[in-house]
């Protein structure tokens, strides 16, 4: 029988990659963004080619009760969650004092408070049922502390500690939680995040969105915990525990200034 793979962020960049590695292997999908027009060509293309069922839902998961009513909603349909991925995120490159308030705040219910509710919620039936997978995906920026992206660094932190926090808590049981941490990646994210004068897209391999998504696939289905795609950004996320700390930050301020 299928499962259901419930995907956040599914319209553009590693979420539509996730979404089309778990078509292409015989998933159903409920797949949620903002944009519905784009979820809806989506649905057509993936139902013919792969021949599975993709239930979508247009939300905007910066705005409060977001979770709660696509959890609702997923009930009401009779859906069961077989896989949740918390892929839906973005960031803001800027001072923090200079920032604009509003985008820091919709960036923490994105990327931290829905992430968070879903999996609160969608956990305990996989619990009950004896087998569920979760992918949250965080970023090698959840290693560092990321002067110029603050906001962004610290959530991202946040689910590393809190995936890392309840895949042991869940040990035992049949629920595994893979934290995805890709490296720069070309998506959409750049340019969401005003990140066209950082130095930092500028200076690195950009891996592209297919090859995280894969990764990201082979390692849920291992139960790998932490999963970071690429021996240079496992060499950075992992090295900077034999740096100072203070060395650490520097480093992150310049490498992340902007170019001029
Ligand atoms: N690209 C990178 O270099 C990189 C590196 C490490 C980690 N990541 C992480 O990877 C994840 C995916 O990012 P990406 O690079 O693929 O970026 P992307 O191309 O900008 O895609 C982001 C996805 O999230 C959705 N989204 C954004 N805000 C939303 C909201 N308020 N409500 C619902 N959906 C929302 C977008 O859909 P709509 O606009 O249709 O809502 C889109 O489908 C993020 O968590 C990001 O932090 C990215």
């Amino acid at each position: 029988m299928k499962q259901t793979v419930l995907i956040t962020g599914a319209t553009g960049g590693i979420g539509y990659e996730l979404a089309e590695v778990f078509a292409e292997n015989n998933n159903n999908l409920v797949l949620i963004a903002r944009n519905q027009t784009r979820l809806l060509e989506i649905k057509q293309l993936f139902e013919k080619k792969y021949k599975i069922k993709v239930f979508i839902l247009g939300k905007d998961l910066s705005e409060k009760d977001a979770a709660v009513e696509i959890y609702q909603t997923i009930k009401q349909q009779k859906i069961t969650v077989n896989v949740l991925v918390n892929n839906a995120g973005f960031g803001d490159f800027g001072e923090f004092h200079k920032t604009d308030w509003q985008k820091q705040y919709e960036m923490v219910q994105v990327n931290i408070i829905a992430l968070m509710q879903l999996t609160r919620l969608f956990v305990p039936e996989m619990i009950s049922l004896n087998h569920g997978k979760i992918m949250n995906v965080a970023s090698t920026a959840a290693f560092p502390p990321g002067p110029w992206m603050s906001v962004y660094y610290a959530s991202k932190a946040f689910v590393l500690s809190f995936s890392e926090s309840i895949a042991q808590e869940l040990k035992h049981t049949e629920v595994a939680v893979t934290v995805l941490c890709p490296g720069p990646t070309e998506t959409g994210f750049v340019e969401k995040a005003d990140l066209n004068d950082s130095k930092l897209f500028k200076s690195n391999n950009i891996a592209d969105a297919k090859s995280v998504a894969v990764y990201g696939y082979k390692k849920l289905n291992k139960k790998v915990i932490i999963a970071i795609p690429g021996l240079g950004n496992k060499i950075t996320a992992w090295g900077q525990r034999f740096v100072p700390r203070s060395l650490v930050r520097k480093i992150m301020y310049k490498k992340q200034a902007p170019i001029r």
